[in-house]
């Protein structure tokens, strides 16, 4: 299946009926979704090396079943989410659902950010539509296969505000650790027996087995280690994250290096209770 061109798709978010341009937004609520971006790695695939600027999109992911390029996610009207209405910029993060009512393929994580409460999400797209609007056309798709469907199931109205349950809610909703630590079948879905086991991932990544583990995980690090390591890169053995890893620890405008203490030893309290896996990854 082929999906339209991006001006078919322009031209009809540009039809949509759209809610007047967000006025000045409450600088509150914008920082807080400031650090929503921050949990959730800055959105880095928005903003890849050679982009012209914060979430102007273009990154390319050549996979088995096609071709599909990050989208522009600044407000530029025309070549971004400047028109969308905030429902639908939420739909899309989601629910992988655009107002064209074309669906994103899901290398845009939303089976894990349709977890990310609505307090945290009207924060999160009033930081989005913040930012400097960037004129960046990104080129259409090419896919072989039609868009495999994702089931998502609600979010909670308000985010737990600290606790073990804020660890996990962060670990499995914004921060979407096992989108890249547990490996998937042929078909492109999870392998939910090696849940956070580590294995072939993203871009041709090698993420690691962060189980607790004693041999192939790591059942080692503390608590403090895992949450250091999230909010400074650096590992109980003094190396420094590389690969994917670094980049959502560094993010773009937020990472997780900007994690509080408190969430990022949230994250790892939660973590340390994932059932261990043997899985030796390198
Ligand atoms: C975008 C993909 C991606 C995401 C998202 C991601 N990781 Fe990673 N992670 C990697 C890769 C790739 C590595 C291997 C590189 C390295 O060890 O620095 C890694 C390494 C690690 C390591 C080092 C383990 C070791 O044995 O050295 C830890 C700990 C870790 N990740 C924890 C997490 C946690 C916790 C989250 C969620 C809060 C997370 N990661 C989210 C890709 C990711």
């Amino acid at each position: 299946m082929t999906s339209p061109p991006v001006v078919m798709v322009m031209a009809a978010i540009i039809l949509t009926l759209c809610s007047a341009p967000a006025s000045a937004a409450d600088p509150e609520l914008v920082a807080r979704g400031k650090y929503v971006f921050g949990a959730a790695g800055g959105c880095a695939c928005h903003t890849p090396p050679d982009a012209l600027g914060l979430n102007a999109g273009g990154m390319k992911f050549e996979l088995l079943f096609g071709v599909v390029y990050s989208r522009n996610i600044t407000p530029d009207p025309e070549t971004g989410i400047g028109r969308w209405t905030d429902a639908q910029v939420t739909d899309a993060i989601r629910r992988g659902e655009r107002p064209d009512g074309s669906r994103l393929f899901p290398i845009h994580p939303y089976e894990y950010f349709a977890s990310i409460a609505d307090d945290e999400t009207r924060a999160l797209v009033a930081y989005l539509k913040s930012v400097k609007p960037i004129k960046a056309p990104v080129p259409a798709r090419s896919l072989k296969i039609p868009i495999p469907m994702i089931r998502v199931g609600p979010a909670l109205k308000e985010a737990p505000r600290g606790g073990p349950e804020r660890g996990e809610y962060l670990a499995k909703g914004a921060a979407h650790c096992a989108e890249c630590h547990t490996p998937r079948r042929i078909g492109g879905s999870q392998d939910a027996t090696k849940f956070l086991a580590g294995g072939p991932g993203p871009e041709g990544s090698l993420p690691a087995n962060i189980t607790s583990h004693l041999d192939t995980g790591i059942g080692r690090w503390t608590e403090a280690q895992i949450a250091r390591f999230l909010r400074t890169g650096v590992k109980p053995s003094g190396q420094a994250a590389f690969s994917l890893m670094q980049v959502v620890i560094k993010g773009t405008s937020a990472g997780y290096k900007d994690l509080t203490e408190a969430d990022a030893a949230a994250i790892a309290q939660y973590i340390k209770t994932v059932p261990a896996i043997e899985n030796r990854v390198r």
